[in-house]
């Protein structure tokens, strides 16, 4: 959603203060630091940077702070950079024309409704373009920030999302990625109070999108997998086969003091069902080790579901307290040695997972969509189920989707040979 909020933020200072991108920080008249919150680490990181910038940045240059540690950090962070001009939450984005203007500007607004705000135009990539499809998170999970840097959860309007994929499409992209931090509760709340929606109807409208072939979407959340979700995930086949299936822990008693709405069963069973509707595909899940309590025995139950499941890929964190969540003032807060102990453990586990599943493509056919040429000569691109794959080819092959024979795996990508 960074990403995304990054590229409305550039077309805007383009198309309001005719702003453009450049690589070289000393040119810059105005540096934007977009930033996360999720974890502790890159809240650290950003007063380094800012120092970094103040002290390198052309005479006369503007620095701003947006994103999520702007939200929750609000004027607190001119206080202390008083050389940043600027700070935009990450639910005030369209703000940003006017904040630039204005010296001093703090716009923090959890709840500011940018749903029908229409942004000017900018991806990054030619073939693929993110589209935000909700806004905000309604779920309170207790180690998790998000609720307060991104406000109440609330869905852009339907006609609004396909408008905006038709008009990437008739620019050439290919691939939409739907983006919101809990994309199948879509539908719930309507700025307008409109009926409700749901997730599937949707997909089925996209996938109605003359000229798109691909649909991607992240982050589904595990309580809303239902078997209608499922079924519209197997059976449609615009809808790459590609699921984020995020577990965070294994045991019961853990996800209920996180406040996830699952059981392990639960998630066990869901993921067995993906697995079987749906061959070939490839399910992905965030992981937190060492929540507050968490003893070693309840973390056997995670292992246990990363054995059972054997994700293709896994983000793994060890907790980290964050401000304004219940979980911050839990007794019982892990040892670093004892967290660092479980997510090696998790790693080697899921490594041995990654190769057993990279093999099994050798000799296979995939349909890869190419994006990128790199300086050696190779062009890479993404299987339909989220594949790194990389072939020896020219830039004919760019934004076409074809068929490729898969010759060589190791543990993050493929090569092969396009199939004429
Ligand atoms: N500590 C560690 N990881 C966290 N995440 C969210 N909050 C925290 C936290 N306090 C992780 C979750 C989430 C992902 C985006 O970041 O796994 O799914
Ligand atoms: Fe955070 Fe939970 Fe919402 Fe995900 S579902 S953004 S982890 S509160």
């Amino acid at each position: 959603m960074n990403v995304r909020d990054t590229e409305h933020m550039i077309a805007e200072l383009g198309k309001h203060q005719s702003y453009e991108t450049t690589q070289n920080m000393e040119d810059a008249d105005l540096i934007v630091i977009n930033t996360c919150s999720v974890r502790e680490k890159p809240v650290a990181k950003l007063f380094s940077e800012l120092g970094n910038y103040n002290k390198k940045k052309k005479d006369g240059a503007k620095i701003g702070v947006t994103g999520c540690t702007a939200s929750h950090l609000g004027g607190d962070i001119i206080k202390r950079a008083p050389y940043v001009d600027f700070v935009v939450g990450a639910r005030n984005i369209s703000k940003i024309s006017q904040a630039v203007e204005k010296k001093g500007t703090v716009e923090i607004d959890i709840n500011n409704d940018e749903t029908t705000y229409e942004f000017a135009d900018f991806r990054q990539s030619s073939y693929r373009c993110s589209v935000n499809i909700s806004l905000g998170c309604d779920k309170s999970c207790t180690f998790c920030i998000v609720p307060a840097t991104r406000g109440d959860e609330i869905s852009i309007p339907t006609e609004i999302i396909i408008k905006e994929i038709e008009k990437s499409v008739k620019n050439g992209a290919k691939e939409v990625f739907l983006l919101g931090q809990n994309v199948n509760n879509y539908g719930k709340n309507f700025s307008d109070k409109r009926d409700k929606s749901t997730f599937t109807k949707l997909l089925q409208d996209i996938s109605k999108i003359d000229g798109l072939e691909r649909i991607r979407f992240t982050s589904p959340h595990p309580l809303h997998m239902d078997d209608e979700f499922l079924q519209e995930f197997a059976s449609n086949p615009k809808i790459c086969k590609q699921i984020h299936v995020p577990l965070q822990a294994g045991n019961d008693k853990v996800l209920k003091e996180m406040r996830r709405g699952y059981t392990k069963k639960w998630f066990l069973n869901r993921c067995e069902k993906i697995r079987n509707m749906v061959p070939n595909v490839r399910i992905s899940t965030d992981i937190i080790v060492a929540f507050p309590g968490e003893t070693d025995e309840e973390f056997r139950d995670t292992i246990d579901v990363v054995e059972k499941v054997k994700f293709e890929s896994i983000f793994n964190f060890k907790y980290s307290p964050r401000p304004h969540t219940p979980a911050e003032n839990m007794p019982n807060q892990i040892e670093d040695k004892v967290a660092t102990k479980r997510l090696q453990e998790v790693i080697d586990l899921h490594k041995s997972h990654q190769d057993e599943h990279m093999e099994k493509y050798l000799g296979t056919t995939m349909k890869v969509m190419f994006e990128d040429l790199k300086p050696n000569g190779e062009i890479f691109g993404f299987s339909d189920n989220y594949c790194q794959v990389f072939v020896t080819g020219s830039e004919e092959l760019l934004g076409k989707i074809v068929d490729v024979k898969i010759t060589k795996a190791n543990r993050t990508s493929l090569k092969g040979e396009v199939v004429s």
